[in-house]
This record gives structure tokens, sequence and C-alpha cells, in this order.
């Protein structure tokens, strides 16, 4: 029986970083938000303080798993689609650019922010980063303006991803959004395909 795959895999290490980076930034995402636009310093108790240091104790880790993952994405290339037109691929190459400077962009502006406060900046709550750019309170409005709209930029271009993943799932019906659950292959045989 011939076998000559279409397409293969995503890696075990890519779904990996795949889900365990989707989980943090969402989390983080919205504990950002919360604690920015729903919580007040001005309000006592309100509880602004914890949220954000909690904020970023979770979305530092971003920039050490950002670096491994990009150090694994430059040496494995990922599966392609072998049916997509020229343009879908550039599409989704774009897409994945933009979601990669993002996961770059979110935590260093975030990391300016504070350091441009004044505030140190802590991995995971565990050991104190360097400041990143010296205090400088004139500027720091100009890294919260840059973090906040990059932030809803960012949940934009998830929301967008999170689509065109459904999309493949629900009216392609191909194995796309299967492929990138643990556990699961996209890899179909010509044979399996009809072909
Ligand atoms: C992938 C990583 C990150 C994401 C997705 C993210 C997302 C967000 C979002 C959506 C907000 C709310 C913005 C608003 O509506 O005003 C926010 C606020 C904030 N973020 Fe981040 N962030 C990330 C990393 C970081 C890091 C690493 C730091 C600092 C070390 C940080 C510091 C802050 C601070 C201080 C605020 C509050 C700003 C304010 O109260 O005006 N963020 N973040």
């Amino acid at each position: 029986m011939r076998n000559d795959f279409v397409q293969q895999d995503f890696t075990a290490l890519a779904k990996f970083f795949h889900w365990l980076m989707a989980a943090i930034i969402i989390v983080g995402w919205f504990i950002g938000f919360y604690g920015a636009e729903m919580l007040s310093y001005s309000v006592p108790h309100s509880g602004k303080a914890a949220m954000i240091t909690l904020h970023k104790d979770i979305s530092t880790t971003v920039l050490l798993l950002i670096v491994l993952r990009s150090a694994w994405r430059l040496t494995h290339r990922p599966p392609h689609a072998p049916h997509a037109s020229g343009f879908q691929r550039f599409a989704v190459q774009a897409g994945h650019f933009m979601l990669y400077f993002l996961m770059i962009a979110m935590p260093i502006s975030g990391w300016a922010n504070s350091s441009s406060a004044g505030y140190t900046v802590e991995f995971a709550g565990i050991f104190p980063l360097p400041a990143l750019v010296p205090t400088n309170h004139a500027i720091q409005p100009i890294y919260d303006a840059i973090h906040k709209y990059l932030g809803w930029f960012t949940g934009a271009v998830i929301l967008g991803h999170i689509a065109m993943a459904l999309k493949h799932h629900f009216i392609d019906r191909d194995h796309t959004l299967r492929g990138m659950l643990p556990g699961c292959k996209r890899t179909m045989s010509s044979r399996a395909m009809g072909r």
C-alpha cells in the first residue's frame, strides 16, 4: 500500500510551546487588562498593585519561552499545507510572523513601562531583572501607551488566529486544528484523503 504523506506533523515540543505560551499569554492578558482597566490605585484596597504584580510574574516568563521557541522554530520548519495558494501561504506566514513579533514586543514594552516608572521587574517573581530603560517619568506614559495599544492589538490578532483555526476545523474540515492537539496527528496519507 502506498503511504505517501502529504504533510508532516507538528513535533511534540512545538505543541508544548504552543499550548504553554497560549495559556500564559491569554491568562496574563486578562489579568493585565483587568488590573489596568478595572482597578485603580486611587481606590483604597482595590488590589491593583497585587494584580499588576501577578500580571508581571506570569508574563515575564514569555521572555524566556519566546527565546527558546524562536530557537526551535528557526531550526525546525513547521508542516506546510501543500494545497494552499501562494496568497494563502503568504497570509499564514504574515499572521505567524505578527504573533512572534507580539510575543517579543509585549513583554519588552511591559518591561520598559515598569522600568521607566522606576519599578524593579522580577522574572516570574523569582529574581530581579536589570532595568531595561532608565527611570523617566516624562517618557513612561509613552511606554505605557505602547504596551496598552499593542496589548489590544495582540488580543485582536489572537482572536483572528483562533477564528482561522476554527475555520479550518468546521468549514474547511481539514486536520490543521487537530494536528496541534496533544497526541493527535494531522498527517493523512493521500489514500485517506481520497487522492
Ligand atoms: C506577553 C506578555 C504580555 C501581555 C500579553 C500583556 C498584556 C497587557 C494588557 C492587555 C494590559 C492592559 C492594558 C490596558 O488596557 O491599559 C497590560 C497592562 C500592564 N502590563 Fe502587560 N502584558 C505582557 C507583559 C508584561 C510584562 C513583562 C510587564 C512588566 C514586566 C508588563 C507590565 C504591565 C503593566 C505595568 C501594566 C499596567 C499598565 C497600567 O496600569 O496602565 N506586562 N498588559
